[in-house]
């Protein structure tokens, strides 16, 4: 059976660099995203690009009959969901904590943990069946040093580092490992047009003068999702150029190469 990977949030961006990852490795890719339409188009571009089986699934987030449903479409085709990597987030931006409100505060949670929850054991029953498999969560390096106003998405993403290794405890006696991607700043839109109000010019906040490329975390995920990794589970890989290392940026240093 053709080893088969299900990524979440993967029409685009980060998510989409993944996919492509795994499919020029020849791997049977499943793409999820809430919009079906997003998720098919990605799909056959894949399929078409590097000749392998894809298919997107409208993922709807929180609803547990839409998460069984999905697997249970992978199992009547005959495949197992052999790695599945948990990218899309609630990015939970602008929550103040005296002010948010917590139908907004728990959306967050919803999609980042509880959902994430209900995807990884249901990945999991595919994996125990296939004798083993890996499950990847895309966090972040606010998991361990925190962003202003996101209380809800920084501690969701250091609750999934306990999550994975929980699944990495409890589920490891079925060869499953699981492990956590920790990114840093990605060069999405989002920081290249400085929406959150990001002061200095991107490359100062790392010692190494450069923020990731989708590609960086693609091939950490990769990593973490493909035999490469065998011995490792309950493990973090930080891909951020450094900022956790250093206890402030240099700001004074040159600009961004976009940026001059
Ligand atoms: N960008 C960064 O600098 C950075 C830094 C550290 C960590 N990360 C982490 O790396 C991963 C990818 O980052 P990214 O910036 O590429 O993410 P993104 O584009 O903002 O989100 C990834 C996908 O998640 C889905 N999504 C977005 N908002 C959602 C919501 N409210 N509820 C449910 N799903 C939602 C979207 O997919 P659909 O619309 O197709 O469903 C989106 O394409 C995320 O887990 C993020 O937390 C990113």
């Amino acid at each position: 059976m053709n080893k088969c990977v299900f990524v979440t949030g993967a029409t685009d961006g980060t998510g989409l660099a993944i996919a492509r990852r795994f499919a020029k490795e020849g791997y049977d890719v499943m793409i999820g995203s809430r919009s079906g339409e997003r998720a098919e188009a990605a799909a056959k571009k894949i399929a078409d690009e590097f000749g392998v089986f894809s298919k997107g699934y409208e993922t709807r987030i929180f609803d547990e009959d839409n998460v069984k449903a999905i697997f249970d479409d992978i199992y009547k085709s005959g495949r197992r969901v052999t790695t599945l990597v948990l990218n899309a987030a609630n990015l939970g931006i602008g929550q103040e904590s005296l002010t948010v409100n917590i139908d907004d505060f728990m959306a967050v949670y919803q999609t980042n943990v509880g959902w994430n929850f209900m995807m990884a054991r249901a990945a999991a029953k595919h994996m125990i069946e296939n004798k083993g498999g890996s499950i990847v969560f895309i966090t972040s390096n606010s998991a361990i040093r925190v962003t202003k106003d996101r209380c809800a998405y920084c501690s969701s993403k250091s609750a999934i580092l306990g999550m994975s290794k929980s699944f990495a405890v409890d589920w490891g006696k079925y060869g499953i490992r699981s492990n956590c991607v920790l990114p840093g700043m990605i060069k999405t839109e989002r920081w290249r047009t400085n929406l959150n109000g990001t002061k200095y010019s991107l490359p100062n906040y790392t010692p190494i003068e450069d923020i990731a490329e989708y590609e960086d975390i693609a091939d950490a995920a990769y990593y973490f999702g493909s035999d490469q990794s065998r011995n490792t589970t309950g493990a973090e890989l930080v891909v951020d150029g450094g900022m956790l290392a250093q206890l402030t940026p240099d700001i004074t240093r040159k600009l961004w190469k976009d940026e001059e």
